[in-house]
């Protein structure tokens, strides 16, 4: 298994990268320097930093996609870290812009922090289902902008997303039916201001919390509710702490591959485009993934004592759908907020 590493070492890789970081940077290995795009640089083993474990479909596409450089690039690879060794996603954001750390996945509303316009694909109801999603997030018309805003500004290109797929409630103390049920609960939300105000137009409060602490935050009564999909509810284990799932269906999250904009023009172009046709591949197989990956996830979680709950969502739908008019401002905003939904069958 080319990617299982002991603890030790991922530890070592970790603290390695936190010191560059603390340095100013550097990749560490010296050859992804910036050569303006179409680059001759041989191949070397990227680190890829992710919060996932290792049966997630993320790992599993991205592991897959490591292997087709092997395969069809002058000496490319990929070594995915998961279960954020190499850092929460705030950090990996950072790493990948110093280029400490060559790509990560991190979710749409770590993008939005850094450029307002990425709000818009983070919005409850911009999507209506996956398939929609991945037309529009992978359609070089609607997002080539977008992509390449943070180069200049953050040494970062987007290379395109996953699907979080349809995202719902989760609690400590019990079903949701309706908003009123929210009320008084602290539900935890992703690092965003729009995710703050959707836990309250979901009826609760919003505290933003890294995923990798959402786990004793449910346990120890921090939070009392979070909301994410069944494949994240189940492989991080939060059936355990919180069992009571209730279908919101509120929002289809998104999760953006992003690479360090040096590294990327660094590469031939042959290998280039091999890497673009690898990453194409290992989103399509991550979306045909996610439906059985998320079957498994429902059953796994009520095997471990999980119950799944319909809710009114209609009366959860209009408080969602006015996020939308107080949270695109810009022109530009409005403009991939239309293209959005003019995808929409
Ligand atoms: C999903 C998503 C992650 C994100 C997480 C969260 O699991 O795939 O990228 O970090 O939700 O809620 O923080």
């Amino acid at each position: 298994m080319r990617h299982r590493k002991n603890a030790s070492l991922i530890a070592g890789a970790a603290a390695a990268t936190l010191l560059l970081a603390a340095c100013g940077g550097g990749d560490g290995d010296g050859d992804s320097s910036a050569n303006g795009g179409g680059g001759g640089g041989e191949g070397r083993t990227m680190r890829l930093a992710l919060n996932q474990t290792e049966e997630h479909p993320s790992y599993i596409a991205l592991d897959n996609f490591g292997t087709y450089l092997e395969e069809n690039t002058d000496g490319w690879s990929i070594d995915v870290f998961p279960n954020e060794t190499l850092g929460a996603q705030a950090e990996a954001l950072q790493l990948v812009s110093d280029g400490s750390v060559d790509l990560a996945i991190v979710s749409g509303t770590q993008l939005e922090n850094l450029n307002e316009d990425f709000v818009v694909f983070n919005l409850p109801k911009v999507f209506d289902d996956v398939d929609h999603q991945m037309s529009v997030i992978h359609d070089p018309e609607i997002t080539g902008d977008l992509y390449a805003s943070l180069e200049d500004s953050n040494n970062i290109t987007v290379l395109g997303g996953f699907t979080q797929g349809a995202r719902s409630i989760y609690t400590t103390f019990g079903p949701v039916e309706t908003p009123e049920d929210l009320a008084g609960k602290k539900i935890r939300v992703q690092e965003s201001d729009l995710h703050i105000a959707m836990a309250e137009a979901l009826g609760g409060a919003g505290t933003p919390m890294a995923y990798g602490e959402l786990y004793t935050g449910l346990q120890g009564g921090v939070v009392d509710a979070a909301e994410n999909n069944e494949v994240s509810y189940f492989t991080q284990r939060h059936y355990e702490v919180a069992p009571y799932w209730s279908y919101t269906n509120h929002l289809v999250g998104l999760d953006y591959l992003i690479i360090n904009t040096e590294l990327l023009n660094s590469m031939s172009d042959e290998d280039r485009a091999a890497f673009e046709a690898g990453w194409q591949a290992a989103y399509e197989e991550h979306t045909q993934l996610w439906e059985e990956a998320t079957q498994e996830a429902i059953e796994g979680a009520q095997a471990g004592g999980a119950t799944f709950t319909e809710v009114d969502e209609a009366a959860f739908a209009e408080p969602l759908e006015a996020l939308a008019a107080e949270f695109i401002t810009t022109e530009t905003q409005q403009q991939l907020y239309d293209a959005a939904r003019a995808a929409a069958n």
